[in-house]
């Protein structure tokens, strides 16, 4: 297996699936696990993170015994630096910081073979090495970044993040390093994944129940079907009508859902409206939203004899924007099922996929064969509607959202490109604008509509809708939407934005 070392990088899952793409098992530990216990014979390579750190901010020494199992390691912008720092080079924090693409040079090292000579890199980084370590070679080099990447025997170190898409053939970089460098074993599949889970589940649960909290989204129905697999009648699918939910989202769950699993449908809604009235915070609006789940979820579990688990469909990126990765990562924003979970729990939570992807689970859903409306629903945030109108969140503004995301979605399901859409959906602003229609002025709300491509939900660039269809969506949703006078057109990319708006 290959170890991947966490520093706390947003992008240290995506590493461990870029191994899992070469078929080849991975784990990940964070920086500061007790690294004496390393077992030699199982590792075959080993995988520094990038990070929100500074390494000369640290005693890098405490990370001597990663140097000295005779692996490979290859250390990725924070890794690279903490290699440099370590064998007697300098890091310097940079004159200004340095996020984006940027043209790389590499002289031929065997991490660059089939790469072209120039090609196209991401960086995003706040330190530099500004001097490698004697006997180290430099392999790479920007017009900005003249360091980099560099060779130090079996170490190799990148400035740049090969693991994200933007960086072209830096999956060719990562495959290089696992196959030719490491010549790690290939014994990583789906099949394999799902049979452990399902192992896993067993040992666990025994002869106790679990419940799944189910949202209708692929998440938790790949969640639900592996628990299922797992527990047979044991397992007790629960579908939470929160109040937030798209226009007919309950009829269309019950009906697909309730075939594949033994489905419990509860109605709360004036539960949660009570909780998020008058409540702006998105934060706060994520954590009641969390907070509220959990105690149904209790409720239902006590009318059951033995239920002590909960089994929840969490993906990574939900993991990590929730600060709840293994290293010290940022919090961007709660995930009602992660950050958003109350602190004392009755409940144990199971989480199968909590180390996945998004497109990782839709290859899983078809190896489960679910069915193929399923796998082609676009994702819905668990806090829904509550975290697409910003702002206050009441009846009335509900239902103008509702009316406003209907039509976007009948008009985008017209689209030919709608399946290359990762997510598109209208956001109700907390703003009032004035227009004038039939001769009379008018002070009336501003939705925005978001559509975006995305592989995974960790980064995203906004798709470039055709004009007419924006033109029909527009003059429809103010014509026939009461409460919404004026329509704007969301033109950011994730980063520096979000997808969802709060
Ligand atoms: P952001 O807004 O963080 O969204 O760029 C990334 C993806 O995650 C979805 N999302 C959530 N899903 N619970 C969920 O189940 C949440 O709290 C949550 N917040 C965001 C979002 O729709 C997008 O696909």
């Amino acid at each position: 297996m290959i170890l991947v070392i966490d520093f706390g990088s947003q992008y240290t899952q995506l590493i461990a699936r870029r191994i899992r793409e070469c078929k080849v098992y991975s784990e990940i530990v964070g920086c500061n696990a007790d690294l004496s216990k390393l077992d030699p014979e199982k590792v075959e390579g080993i995988v520094l993170s990038g990070g929100p750190g500074s390494v000369y901010d640290i005693d890098v020494k405490k990370y001597r015994k990663i140097f000295t199992l005779g692996v490979p390691v290859l250390g990725i912008c924070y890794g690279m630096q903490l290699a440099a720092q370590l064998f007697g080079g300098k890091v310097k924090k940079c004159r200004t910081s340095e996020y984006g693409m940027a043209p790389l040079r590499h002289s031929g090292n065997l991490l660059f073979k089939s790469v072209p000579r120039r090609v196209r890199v991401w960086m995003s980084h706040g330190d530099v090495v500004v001097k490698v370590p004697a006997d180290a070679r430099v392999i790479a080099r920007t017009e900005t970044t003249p360091i980099a990447a560099f060779q130090l025997g079996n170490f190799y170190g990148l400035q740049f993040h090969p693991e994200v898409r933007h960086t072209r053939y830096g999956m060719q970089m990562i495959r290089n390093f696992i196959s030719e460098i490491c010549r790690a074993a290939k014994t990583w599949s789906m099949q394999r994944f799902v049979d452990g889970e399902i192992m896993r589940i067993r040992k666990k649960v025994g002869r106790d129940r679990a419940i799944c909290g189910i949202s209708g989204g692929i998440d938790s129905t790949v969640a639900g079907t592996i628990a299922a697999r797992a527990l047979g009648k044991n397992l007790i699918g629960v579908f939470v009508d929160n109040g937030v939910l798209r226009l007919a989202e309950r009829e269309e769950v019950e009906a697909n859902l309730g075939s594949i699993m033994n489905l419990k449908v509860i109605d709360a809604r004036d539960r949660f409206l009570k909780k998020l009235a008058g409540v702006k915070d998105a934060e706060r609006k994520r954590k009641i939203i969390g907070h509220e789940f959990i105690r149904i979820f209790e409720a239902e579990a006590k009318k059951v004899n033995n239920v002590r688990y909960l089994v929840q469909g969490t993906l990574y990126p939900d993991v990590i924007e929730s600060g709840r990765g293994i290293g010290p990562a940022d919090v961007i924003k709660s995930h009602h099922n992660v950050g958003g979970l109350p602190k004392r729990m009755k409940l144990k939570i199971i989480e199968p996929l909590r180390m996945l992807f998004k497109d990782e689970v839709r290859a899983i859903a078809k190896h489960l064969k679910l069915p193929p409306s399923f796998i082609d629903r676009k994702p819905f945030p668990g806090p829904g509607l509550a975290v697409r109108i910003v702002g206050v969140v009441n009846p009335a503004r509900l239902s103008m959202l509702r009316q406003a995301d209907r039509i976007l979605q009948e008009e985008a399901r017209r689209l030919s490109r709608y399946r290359d859409i990762w997510q598109i959906f209208a956001v109700l602003l907390p703003l009032g604008s004035v227009g004038v229609m039939g001769d009379r002025r008018t002070y009336d709300s501003v939705c925005a509509i978001r559509a975006v491509h995305s592989d995974d939900g960790m980064t995203a660039d906004w798709v470039r809708l055709p004009h007419g269809f924006l033109d029909r969506v527009s003059r429809r949703i103010v014509n026939e939407v009461k409460g919404i006078n004026r329509v704007v057109f969301d033109i950011t990319s994730k980063p520096p934005a979000t997808i969802e708006w709060e």
